[in-house]
């Protein structure tokens, strides 16, 4: 019994880091970004052509938004006068710092 537990505590703990530490950028934004910045981060599906979204694989858009300032805007969600663009995240700060990475991927 005791071995078994040895064995299992550092599977376990491997498992733990791995989820926090690395968080899956694509796949955090394909299930929470994409719908709205699509898959190539150009916005162009049906909300984001409805609510605006701009082209992110425009290097001259992607360099007018700092990290910060994106996180802040993905975490706090964003607003034009009355209108919610972005709805506050309900992701951890890590999968937001993953999925804004991956959007700067999609720059081209
Ligand atoms: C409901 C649609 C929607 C979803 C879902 C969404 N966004 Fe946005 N996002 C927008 C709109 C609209 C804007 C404003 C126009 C623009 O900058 O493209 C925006 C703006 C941004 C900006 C620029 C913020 C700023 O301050 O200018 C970043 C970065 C961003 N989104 C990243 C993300 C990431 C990362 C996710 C997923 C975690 C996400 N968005 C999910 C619609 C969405």
């Amino acid at each position: 019994m005791k071995k078994l537990l040895v064995l299992a505590l550092p599977a376990a703990l491997a498992l733990a880091l791995n989820s926090t530490a690395f968080a899956d950028g694509a796949g955090v934004y394909g299930d929470n970004c994409a719908k709205c910045h699509g898959d190539d981060g150009k916005g162009a599906t049906k909300m984001g052509t409805k609510l605006g979204c701009k082209d992110y694989s425009d290097a001259t858009v992607q360099a007018a938004i700092t990290d910060d300032q994106a996180f802040k805007s993905v975490k706090e969600g964003l607003k034009k006068d009355d209108k919610t663009l972005m709805k506050p995240s309900e992701l951890s700060d890590d999968d937001i710092k993953a999925s804004i990475a991956y959007l700067r991927t999609l720059k081209k």
